[in-house]
């Protein structure tokens, strides 16, 4: 099945002729050059491909031919079918007010015996042109996000996870542009709603064009297909835009928050840079008191409230509250924060379990093992074979009492270790990820109304997948607000504001060993979901009532952040760094401004604003003098936010003159 064009909305439909497609010699066949939508293994097709299989007489061959096309709603459903016993649908699905395109395959065994699938991606993609540029986020540890961009030449790169639980490493997308900017140009775009291993391929063929596969990543996997079983993948999003990389984001954004519970985020309080394991009541209960006082609205306590945890090597797994640290449950936690006014949440981390635990004494076979080695930890955990029915059922009857034994809004679902040795079977890890959504889903379903907060060591799970089961994520470990400037820019360019969490932390910031002033801190903080980390309970009341104020701006600038358009504004390689907000109707518009360590005393460029409507007027204070200025004005002169001295910031607001 062959793919005609991808970009512009089309003026007339008899643009679409599928014509000839000559050989190029006895070298360059038919099969090779075609734009295929879904290259099935086989042939003489010899670039990357979206489906392998391998029949039970070891033959890999198929030979699909289009069986069948269903238009539904706003979806197209095309059968493909090889006589020997694999059908596969092809399924479109239009999202007309979002201009982009959700596709997704069903690869089914249509035969009598077994089906091995060693690739089944979800969708593949191409672009009738070369030399693109790439965009995606590289990273580690405590330094997600952080974008780069790379030329696409002649040959493959492949972006992918192997790790089965965390991607701090790529994100499952492919953007790609042909030297478009932030609001010009032409940009092509996918991204694959999976929080485990994912492959993307992007493929500048002999023939002037890419390609793209993006999907389950086929390293070291193999599903078996049971006669007559269907494999769904998972959802590709895919899009164009003509207007460069901020209307693609725009689109992206929207799709993220569609997919995201409406309520807005509530500004949190985790105690984890605070205490680490060393929580009791006695502190926490301070700590509430304190948190309350500057206007939070959900108090989370992190690790070490169970079991017998008191570092990273031990508990996990064992969800009863320790009696040590709370020797009547958490019920008085719960109650006074309940009184002061805040809502309740908690960490967890599910999907493992401590060497040194009841759970792992009761049940060491509960484990990804492989028969030839022993267990390795790291963390000191071990992971939980999820793909077991038993351990599913266990987590479930355990969460599910947690829940209702105790009055909890939010959950901070952490996972800390990647996956390794798994075993024989070679389709856990994708069988993993489908049961953690699966537990999420069933553990909201019975506990309406509760939020969970995906967090993998930081920013291990931020994907399109993780935003369909949970509501934000944890960006990253790092919370040095410098830092984060990177990584949230990074994160910008595809996930939305509101599943963003970013707290305000102590300094000097435990990893880089920074001080940075609170307002830079503040409003780095509040470009996502605010949060507060620090340690409540050394702050004087100087310190109080200024996280008080931030707070409260925060507030009522949260509208504007969560629901309106984000801009990344001037040159991110500059001293100066500038992010814009403005709201949906375009009365109200907020910049941060912030000033990196100058190199050379740097005078502020003028920053230009987008998004705002030419023809209205709008009112704003910088530097203490107020100003009025139109739309058009503010767009293409800009405004100067002249700053002074290393990490000095600003937020300035523009507010539509009625
Ligand atoms: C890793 C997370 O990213 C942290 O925020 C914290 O929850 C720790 N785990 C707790 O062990």
């Amino acid at each position: 099945m062959r793919h005609l064009y991808w970009g512009p909305r089309l003026p007339r439909v008899e643009d679409l002729v599928a014509g000839e497609i000559w050989p190029l010699s006895s070298n360059d066949l038919a099969e090779d050059l075609t734009p295929e939508e879904y290259p099935i293994h086989g042939g003489f097709r010899y670039g990357e491909t979206c489906l392998s299989v391998r029949f039970p007489d070891g033959s890999r061959e198929v030979r699909a031919v289009v069986d069948g096309m269903a238009v539904e709603d706003e979806g197209v459903v095309v059968a493909l079918r090889d006589g020997r016993g694999v059908g596969v649908e092809l399924h479109y699905w239009v999202l007309p007010e979002l201009d982009l395109i959700e596709r997704w395959a069903v690869v089914a065994n249509t035969g009598e015996e077994p089906l091995a699938v060693a690739e089944a991606a979800s969708a593949g993609l191409h672009i009738s042109r070369r030399n693109l540029i790439l965009h995606n986020v590289a990273g580690h540890w405590a330094a997600e996000q952080q974008g780069f961009t790379q030329r696409i030449g002649p040959g493959k790169v492949v972006l992918e996870a192997r790790r089965g639980i965390s991607t701090h490493h790529h994100n499952p997308y492919v953007v790609l542009d042909d030297d478009a900017t932030e609001n010009t140009g032409d940009v092509w775009f996918a991204a694959l709603a999976w929080s485990g291993n994912f492959r993307a391929v992007v493929e500048q063929r002999q023939f002037a064009d890419t390609r793209v596969i993006l999907g389950w990543n086929p390293w070291d996997s193999e599903i078996t297909l049971a006669p007559r079983d269907r494999l769904t993948t998972p959802t590709v999003v895919a899009g164009y835009s003509d207007a460069g990389l901020a209307a693609m984001s725009h689109r992206l954004h929207d799709y993220g928050n569609a997919l995201l519970d409406p309520r807005p985020r509530p500004v949190l309080y985790n105690s984890w840079e605070a205490t680490e394991f060393a929580v009791d009541l006695d502190g926490q209960l301070e700590l509430a008191r304190r948190a309350a006082r500057i206007g939070v609205e959900l108090f989370v306590i992190d690790d070490g409230w169970f079991g017998r945890r008191d570092s990273i090597d031990d508990g996990l797994g064992d969800w009863w509250v320790s009696p040590g640290k709370f020797p009547d449950g958490l019920t008085p936690l719960i109650d006074h924060v309940r009184g002061l006014g805040m809502e309740f949440g908690i960490w967890l981390e599910p999907e493992m379990v401590s060497p040194a635990s009841d759970l792992y004494a009761a049940h060491p076979d509960w484990i990804y093992r492989d028969p030839g080695v022993a267990p390795d930890t790291a963390r000191g955990q071990y992971v939980l074979d999820l793909t077991r029915a038993d351990v599913q059922a266990h987590l479930f009857e355990v969460l599910d009492r947690l829940l209702t034994e105790n009055d909890i809004a939010y959950l901070k679902w952490d996972a800390n270790r990647p996956m390794s040795a798994v075993g024989v079977d070679r389709d856990v890890q994708r069988r993993h990820i489908a049961a953690v959504y699966d537990l999420v889903g069933r553990l909201k379903a019975a506990h309406p109304g509760i939020l969970v907060e995906a967090c993998a060591s930081g920013g291990g799970r931020i994907d399109f997948g993780a935003l369909r089961v949970f509501d934000d994520v944890w960006t990253s470990d790092n919370t040095d607000a410098a830092d984060r400037l990177v990584i949230q820019r990074g994160y910008s360019l595809v996930y939305p504001a509101k599943a963003m969490r970013s707290w305000i932390t102590d300094v000097p910031n435990f990893l880089t060993q920074r001080s940075i002033p609170l307002d830079f801190r503040a409003r780095v903080a509040m470009c996502g979901s605010l949060g507060i980390g620090s340690d409540l309970s050394t702050c004087d009341d100087g310190e109080l009532e200024s996280l008080a104020a931030h707070v409260a701006t925060f507030l009522r600038l949260r509208p504007v952040i969560h629901d309106g358009r984000q801009f990344r504004l001037g040159d991110p390689n500059d001293d100066y760094r500038f992010v814009g907000y403005v709201s949906r109707d375009a009365r109200h518009a907020v910049l941060f401004a912030f000033l990196l360590p100058g190199r050379l005393g740097q005078r502020s460029p003028h920053v230009r604003l987008s998004g705002l409507d030419p023809d209205t007027v709008y009112d704003f204070t910088i530097n203490g003098v107020a100003d009025r200025r139109s739309g058009t004005w503010l767009a293409h002169h800009g405004v100067d936010v002249w700053l002074q001295g290393d990490y000095a910031s600003a937020l300035v607001e523009f507010t539509a003159v009625d």
